[in-house]
């Protein structure tokens, strides 16, 4: 039994959007994606995908998408992207219904890891598309989602968290934002985030420890597409 993470897969099955584009890596990658998990993941594995499953412009032109992840082996747990436009942030639980034992969407809710609360929110940070003012309010929004998340896992008697983000915890180049803070201030043991594509993006934000916290970058690109472990 072990947990992975891995995010970023925009796949395109109903969409003509081709990702090669973006450079080799991205060559096959959904065939690649499905080699690297299924050499990896097994049945009693848990498998946490970090947002941006889809360029489906809603649940009909993602449908083939999230079938294909669901028919990936473990239990899938899918975090909100900035590209997901299937995933309307007020209807969390009615794609946990539709999905139901397939797929398992993490938003105001929480997961379980052996005795790890799995907590998590699409998160943000500055990347300068938007005004100042604009992204403080997102950000905030996406804090006290991630502060529900936290509490309802604490409310169920969890203590350590493994805590995961779509985008990174910190805005460019700076090494502490309310995202890291909350991290701290719960005491989680990890931070899991993706969104980061090209090398040019790998080092915008945190990697390795800082106060205590492991801080992972998981976008597929960077990884090649295999599923990190995360804990066993
Ligand atoms: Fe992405
Ligand atoms: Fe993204």
């Amino acid at each position: 039994m072990a947990l992975y993470a891995i995010g970023d897969f925009h796949l395109a099955n109903s969409v003509d959007k081709p990702m090669d584009m973006f450079g080799s890596v991205w060559k096959n990658h959904e065939k690649k994606i499905q080699k690297y998990w299924n050499r990896r993941v097994t049945m009693d594995d848990t498998v946490v995908i970090t947002g941006d499953h889809s360029w489906g412009r809603n649940l009909e032109e993602a449908g083939a998408d999230l079938a294909f992840i669901a028919d990936l082996p473990g239990r899938k747990i899918l975090l909100r992207g900035n590209h997901d436009m299937f995933w309307n942030a007020k209807k969390t639980e009615k794609l946990n219904e539709i999905f139901k034992g397939r797929l398992f969407f993490l938003q105001n809710n929480f997961y379980t890891y052996q005795d790890y609360g799995l907590v998590g929110t699409k998160g943000y940070c500055y990347e300068g598309k938007d005004s100042y003012k604009h992204f403080l309010k997102i950000r905030d929004r996406e804090l006290e989602r991630l502060r529900t998340s936290f509490e309802a896992a604490k409310d169920a008697g969890y203590h350590r968290f493994i805590m995961f983000l779509h985008f990174p915890p910190t805005s460019i180049g700076e090494e502490e934002s309310p995202f890291t803070q909350m991290a701290e201030v719960y005491d989680t043991s990890k931070v899991i985030y993706s969104h980061c594509h090209g090398k040019e993006r790998f080092d915008d934000s945190l990697k390795g420890y800082f106060n205590g916290i492991e801080y992972q970058l998981v976008s597929g690109d960077y990884l090649n597409f295999k599923p990190e472990l995360i804990l066993r």
